[in-house]
């Protein structure tokens, strides 16, 4: 009798916790495709990877190009996701919004939403003998999110590395004439720089 009782109170008690933690994860679960991972979540997974990936090789092309040509300080445009036409298509074409953030910014107007903060938070504190940081696809009531860490590779150095080391004082100069409240910089390679960010709408 106590028991039945128990297990109804307790059914109560999980429903509506897992109800208010994550009120899609029911929805989304319910289309598995029997790999464990749901479907919706896999599709986005790639969806992401996908648009980060092309946005990615499009940017190292061409940061590599313009430092070639015009140095450092011809460079620095081109690592700016706002000012990229391919970002805009890409935007357009998937009704994506695409950012990257950081908790060490170089321009404060890709400041960290609360929620993409935890996910760096979340990235820089592996659990220890867990997984390494991976992409992520998290849905909440209105909108599909995709997280993706961004390591720090060699041919960034020159920007995001060791003031005075990696990168030369002049270039230094004009970085922070046009960037004075830059942080994003004492990175070494393999670190995480930061993370992409992708914002769907759930109803598409
Ligand atoms: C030529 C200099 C240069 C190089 C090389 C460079 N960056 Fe940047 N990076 C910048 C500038 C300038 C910004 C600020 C862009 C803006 O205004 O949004 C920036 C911004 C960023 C941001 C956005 C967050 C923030 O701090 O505002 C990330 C993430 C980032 N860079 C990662 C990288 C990675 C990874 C590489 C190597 C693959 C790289 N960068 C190479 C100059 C550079």
């Amino acid at each position: 009798m106590y028991f039945k009782y128990f297990t109804i109170i307790s059914g109560f008690v999980i429903f509506i916790f897992s109800s208010c933690t994550n009120p899609t994860r029911e929805q989304a679960t319910s289309q598995s495709d029997g790999s464990g991972t749901p479907v919706i979540e896999e599709s986005y997974l790639r969806k992401g990877g996908e648009i980060t990936g092309t946005v990615f090789k499009n940017m190292s092309g061409k940061l590599k190009n313009a430092m070639e040509v015009g140095g450092v300080s011809g460079a620095i445009e081109y690592c700016n996701l706002a000012a990229s036409p391919l970002v805009d298509s890409l935007s357009r074409a998937h009704s994506v919004s695409i950012k990257r953030t950081s908790s060490k910014l170089r321009n404060p107007e890709n400041a960290p939403s609360t929620l993409e903060m935890a996910v760096i938070k979340e990235y820089l504190n592996p659990d220890p003998g867990g997984e390494l940081p991976s992409p992520k696809v998290v849905i909440d009531q209105h909108q599909i999110h995709y997280y993706a860490p961004i390591f720090l590779m060699d041919n960034c150095l020159k920007c995001h590395g060791g003031v005075s080391q990696d990168i030369a004082d002049a270039d230094y100069t004009v970085i922070k004439r046009l960037y004075p409240e830059d942080q994003a910089v004492g990175f070494k390679t393999g670190e995480l720089r930061g993370i992409w960010s992708l914002t769907f709408p759930r109803d598409k």
